[in-house]
């Protein structure tokens, strides 16, 4: 499927069917899977994780599954806030989210985990701990050397996890989920990868379940059989032989079910050295991983029911998995992460209000940054409580004022919004003949097409509010009073520098070399690469410092053309370090080294010289030349484009600088802030 048919057409049917999934009814087929968000507080679940989870049980979802919990005494520490489901503790908040889910009419699972070696020991001041690994290869983050489980501790960890369920049980929750996919501690289990076992628990996939089947066992003999119990399963690794593959997948599948101890089998795909394939960044294919799940489903029968997950954004897209067969149950996570009433509007017909996940995969970024998961395109993600749907204030007739905004970027357009929606009279002014500013120049890249649909959105909800849009409209004071404002908004965006002053060479004022004729921004090399890449030359350099995903695509853009030779010097310990925390790396850095791309790492740039590119190794050492280099491309610092602001000192009574443009950062900052402004105005 497209990203297009995002917005969908046709009739809806089987997403609005009830289901009984073991002993819990849910209302209708769309779902959330887990999705760490890591607003907890002192390890257990929060207020701001309620209001979350209630906001999108209000907008019509019939299923969430609460991100992981630890099921065990050693599982809490992979994120710092991670939440415990093992502590008695937890289940006066599992009791509230019950009541506030249960209260708009949807379901809530608790889902289980362990972390095994994807954990930090040391993350939890007063429990340090050694790793418990089923083998004693370690992870490839962290690196910790595991305590290998012997019996003592395979028999603690189902003891852990039957206490964990009755907690969800004891609450008045629905159900839980065990998470034995993108290899935490169920899926290092079930791994070749990482289990090299040669005793009962490793050596052969029946032997690889046994311990989930071990705490199956215990969870059914604490809870009993009226209580909804099921499990993640990574169907492919994309590991080859070393990891799970579809076969082994199959396999899994079928002795689980036969246990009789599973209602539902949730279907993923991927691992920790392929999260790519599990959260697929903009650009991948829509639509679901429907070939894993029909497979499922043939093992299955009616014996469980399939939950089926993967860059579904749409109700209609969801409906067409169904149809398919592939699934009883269709999870659009980030989906609804981005808009909490995707399922309502659906309904409702209010489609053309709906805010859509673009797959930026910002909230990947922030938790693998352990911070708590926000998302781009929708700052009252996580803040429900502050912005949530019903929070926004109109104003009175005597308070509505007349606010001109100048600039179209993603702040200014949110502002716009935001400020209409309450009453204010907004005009937009845009110097360009186009809306979206910098993501504009993103959206024409290989794989970014999607980022359109975060622009329609923000301008739909301008069309919306009323607001006046003046493209092609070069603001200036004069023209900016001639609108008689109440209040001005300057968010004009920033500029990239091109003097070589940098971060990462202190006390340095200046590079030579930068102000020849070849050497160019990033932003006006890949507008030239748009129109017409053999204007670049044959070969060319990109001085990447900023490690997002631009300087990425404009090296793959212009890899796909004949005869260009690109090289990306970084000083960064590796090409992409933002990129890659949105997990597009793992899609482009392969492609790029394919297309014969040079990257180059831990280069510090000294001097352009003529054509040549003088670098030396971060850290000191003798200098490394690239020579006779046809364009020289700087993606290094920004500066705010502010002058409209400074002049209107004096001029006008209310004036606000806004986003880049205040100073230069991530959209999602910039979001953040266009909110609270047009909220405050
Ligand atoms: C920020 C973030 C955190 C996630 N945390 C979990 C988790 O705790 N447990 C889990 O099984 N999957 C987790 N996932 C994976 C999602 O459940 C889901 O499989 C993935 O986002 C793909 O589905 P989507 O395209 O509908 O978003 C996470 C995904 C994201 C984006
Ligand atoms: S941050 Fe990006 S990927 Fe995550 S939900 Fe929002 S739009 Fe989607």
């Amino acid at each position: 499927m497209k990203a297009e048919s995002a917005k969908g057409s046709g009739e809806l049917n089987m997403v609005w069917q009830p289901l009984d999934i073991g002993a819990t009814q849910v209302r209708n087929r769309t779902m959330m899977t887990a999705m760490g968000v890591f607003y907890g507080e002192d390890h257990i679940l929060s207020d701001r994780h309620i209001a979350y989870y209630r906001a999108r049980a209000k907008g019509g979802v019939g299923l969430m599954i609460t991100e992981q919990q630890a099921g065990h005494r050693l599982s809490k520490g992979s994120f710092f806030a991670g939440c415990t489901a093992w502590e008695k503790r937890a289940i006066p908040q599992y009791e509230k989210l019950a009541d506030a889910v249960h209260a708009e009419g949807a379901r809530q699972f608790v889902q289980l985990f362990g972390c095994g070696v994807h954990d930090k020991g040391t993350m939890i001041l007063d429990e340090w701990h050694p790793l418990w690994g089923i083998s004693d290869i370690p992870s490839v983050v962290h690196r910790e050397i595991p305590r290998v489980m012997g019996k003592t501790e395979l028999a603690d960890i189902a003891k852990g996890f039957g206490e964990a369920a009755n907690n969800v049980k004891h609450a008045g929750l629905d159900g839980v989920e065990l998470h034995a996919a993108h290899s935490y501690l169920f899926g290092q289990v079930l791994s070749p990868a990482y289990n090299t076992r040669t005793d009962e628990y490793g050596g052969s996939t029946a032997k690889r379940c046994r311990l989930i089947v071990d705490v199956a066992e215990e969870i059914r003999a604490r809870v009993g059989d009226d209580f909804t119990l099921g499990i993640r399963l990574s169907y492919d690794e994309y590991l080859g032989e070393a990891g799970i593959t579809p076969e082994q997948a199959d396999e899994q599948v079928e002795i689980l079910t036969a246990t009789g101890c599973f209602d539902f089998f949730n279907i993923t795909r991927g691992s920790y050295h392929t999260l790519h394939m599990a959260i697929p960044p903009m650009g991948s294919p829509h639509g679901g991983y429907q070939e894993f799940g029909q497979r499922a489903r043939k093992i299955t029968g009616n014996r469980a029911k399939i939950f089926l997950v993967g860059r579904v954004t749409g109700l209609h897209e969801a409906e067409t998995v169904l149809e398919s067969g592939a699934a009883d149950m269709v999870a659009m996570t980030r989906a609804q992460f981005a808009d909490p009433e995707l399922v309502n509007k659906t309904r409702e017909g209010r489609t053309d209000e709906i805010i859509h996940c673009v797959a930026a995969n910002e909230c990947v970024a922030r938790i693998f940054d352990n911070r708590p998961a926000t998302c781009l395109v929708n700052p009252a993600t996580g803040r429900e409580t502050r912005w949530g749907p019903g929070t926004l204030e109109s104003v009175t007739p005597k308070e509505k004022k007349k606010i001109v905004i100048v600039g179209g970027g993603l702040g200014g357009m949110k502002t716009a919004a935001v400020a209409s929606a309450r009453g204010h009279e907004v005009v937009l002014l845009e110097r360009s003949i186009e809306l979206g500013g910098h993501i504009n120049l993103l959206k024409r890249l290989p794989s970014r097409s999607e980022w359109q649909l975060a622009i329609d959105d923000l301008t739909g909800a301008m069309n919306r509010g009323g607001v006046t849009i003046k493209l092609g409209f070069e603001a200036d004071t004069n023209s900016i009073l001639a609108e008689t404002p109440d209040c001005a908004v300057i968010a004009a965006g920033a500029r990239w520098r091109l003097d070589g002053v940098s971060p990462f060479r202190p006390g340095v004022s200046g590079i030579d070399g930068l102000d020849q004729e070849h050497v160019i921004d990033i932003s006006s090399a890949t507008e030239r690469a748009l129109d017409d890449p053999a204007s670049l030359g044959q070969s060319v350099v990109i001085l990447d410092e900023i490690g997002t995903f631009l300087p990425l695509g404009l090296a793959d853009l212009l890899s796909q053309q004949e005869g260009i030779n690109v090289e990306i010097i970084t000083p960064d310990p590796m090409v992409g370090m933002e990129a890659q925390k949105t997990l597009d790396s793992y899609h482009l850095l392969p492609r790029l080294v394919a297309a014969g791309v040079k990257l180059t790492t831990q280069q510090n740039l000294r001097a352009v010289e003529g054509r040549d590119v003088v670098s030396g190794f971060s850290w000191g050492g003798p200098e490394r030349r690239v020579q006779d280099i046809d364009t020289i491309i700087v993606a290094m610092l920004r500066e705010p484009v502010d002058a409209l602001y400074h002049a209107l000192e004096g001029m006008i009574n209310e004036r606000h600088l806004l986003g880049d443009a205040l100073a230069p950062r991530k959209p999602v900052q910039v979001m953040y802030e266009a909110e609270e402004l047009g909220r405050a105005i």
